[in-house]
């Protein structure tokens, strides 16, 4: 029995080693900066739980708000805000994507362990990325003035009218929410498409669709508040 736990901890640690050799290599076979990135986020911190952040379905949904964003309002952008930022994978996709030109990405998150895993996989972008450590609800929206607020996170978030009423009038976003219900930390999902269209109550609408997942669908607005 103890043979075996030993066993199992030093396969850990060379798995752990051999997938940070591996993702460099694959940085060095894509040329992918996001992928430069994560490489550097595995060696340096072992515990951000990547596996979650990086599955097929949270970069699904991010890879459908990367095309629906470019399709809806283009792919130039002065400041860009997302908010319930996380890791910064949607931030490191837009930089590793081509059809956009962003001046600056910030990513806002009430987690203050996010910021620098956050900063090390953007880590290419160099000062076109900030991450900082706050709460959405805190933020002053007015005079930071972004042309375009991202919000992912929306089943998150408590009390979803009152941080959109925060936005000056004529912000453009793009929400996303979902109907995955039994997830303990989604405190404010949504049943269907209409519900979150009624729930975020755009002025006007460029995009809304739904997302099929295996568990759960996804839910998307793209418009301006
Ligand atoms: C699990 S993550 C993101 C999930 C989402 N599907 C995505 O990737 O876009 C949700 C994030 O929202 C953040 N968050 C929750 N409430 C917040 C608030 N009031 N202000 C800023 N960030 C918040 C959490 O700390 C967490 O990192």
């Amino acid at each position: 029995m103890m043979k075996t736990t030993r066993t199992n901890e030093a396969n850990t640690t060379d798995w752990h080693e051999s997938a940070f050799d591996i993702i460099r290599g694959l940085a060095a076979y894509t040329g992918s900066s996001l992928v430069e990135g994560l490489a550097e986020v595995v060696a340096r911190y072992p515990d951000a739980d990547l596996g979650t952040a990086f599955n097929h379905k949270q970069v699904g949904c991010k890879i459908w708000a990367r095309d629906s964003l470019f399709e809806s309002l283009g792919g130039n952008f002065n400041h860009i805000v997302v908010l319930g930022g996380w890791y910064g994978v949607l931030p490191a996709m837009f930089f590793d994507d081509n059809r956009f030109n962003i001046g600056m990405i910030e990513s806002v998150d009430i987690d203050p362990e996010v910021a620098k895993v956050a900063e090390t996989l953007n880590a290419g972008a160099g000062e076109r990325f900030r991450a900082v450590a706050q709460d959405m609800y805190g933020l002053d929206y007015k005079t930071s003035r972004p042309d375009l607020v991202i919000n992912t996170s929306c089943e998150h978030i408590a009390d979803l009218p009152a941080w959109l009423s925060l936005l000056p009038r004529g912000t453009q976003v793009l929400l996303q929410s979902n109907d995955y219900f039994s997830e303990p930390t989604h405190i404010n999902c949504v049943p269907t498409l209409e519900a979150f269209k009624e729930q975020t109550a755009l002025r006007h609408i460029a995009f809304a669709g739904a997302l099929a997942m295996k568990k759960y669908t996804r839910f998307m607005v793209i418009g301006t508040v």
